[in-house]
């Protein structure tokens, strides 16, 4: 089968930062891939290089036309109705080709999918944490990405945000009659979530990919000494 996305030996340098680093990795339709790593060491990068919104600086990479959408590491709220800020991204994207009213119409639907349509006209910079994080959800959601990245997004939710937003993901990317399993890639700090979504894990240290494994493997010990003694420490450390 044919990648939806392949890098070669690619790297990218932001500022004098050497953020990415030789890396060679390819995503196939339907796989649930988790990034994972210490801060800094290059996930949202990788995410944005993913997504297509940095042009890398070496290597090669490849990316099959497919309609994408991404939930950032901190999520930007337009300053208008909940509604809005789910259909102007809508009506924007003219590879949608939607009509205001129609954006507004399917930015509603977004908006019940997730609990929102309540506060449909609230200001967006005016929902408290939780719920932007369910906005920014179903702006992505909105999209109906075949590639969907999330970079951490049920960091800083309480324990009950974060089941909802899990259970919420969960829904959104299963196989349905009507369309095959959504392709994901999310960087995540919380191992449960990756064992709980992910297919495959990446993990990366200083832009560079230490270990790339199905999750089983990923979080079985011997295996992962013998693929990166640095990841079983990284592993050891956030289990500890
Ligand atoms: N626009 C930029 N200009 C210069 N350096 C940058 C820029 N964006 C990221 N970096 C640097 O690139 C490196 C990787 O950053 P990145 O945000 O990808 O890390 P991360 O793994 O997502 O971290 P975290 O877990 O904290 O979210 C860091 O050293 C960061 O300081
Ligand atoms: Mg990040």
């Amino acid at each position: 089968m044919k990648p939806l996305i392949s890098l070669k030996q690619v790297g990218l340098k932001l500022g004098h930062v050497q953020a990415l680093s030789h890396v060679t990795l390819s995503i196939h339709e339907g796989e649930q891939v988790a990034l994972i790593g210490a801060n800094g060491s290059g996930k949202s990068t990788l995410l944005r290089v993913l997504n297509g919104l940095h042009r890398v600086t070496e290597g090669a990479m490849h990316l099959a036309p497919c309609r994408q959408a991404m939930l950032f590491q901190r999520p930007h709220m337009l300053r208008t109705s909940s509604l809005n800020n789910v259909a102007i991204g809508l009506w924007l994207d003219r590879s949608l080709g939607l009509s205001w009213q129609q954006a507004k119409l399917r930015a509603l639907d977004a908006l019940s999918l997730v609990g929102l349509a309540g506060v449909k006209s609230q200001n967006a910079a005016t929902l408290s944490g939780g719920q932007q994080q369910r906005l920014a959800l179903a702006r992505a959601w909105a999209k109906g990405p075949e590639l969907l990245f999330l970079d951490e997004p049920t960091a800083s939710l309480d324990p009950p945000a974060k089941r909802e937003i899990e259970a919420l993901v969960h829904q959104l990317i299963e196989p349905q009659a009507t369309k095959p399993a959504t392709t994901l890639v999310f960087a995540s700090h919380n191992l449960g979530q990756v064992k709980r979504w992910a297919s495959r894990v990446i993990y990366i240290e200083q832009g560079r990919v230490m270990a790339d494994l199905p999750t089983t493997d990923f979080f079985n010990a011997e295996c992962l000494k013998q693929h990166s003694y640095q990841a079983f420490l990284f592993l050891q450390g956030e289990t500890s």
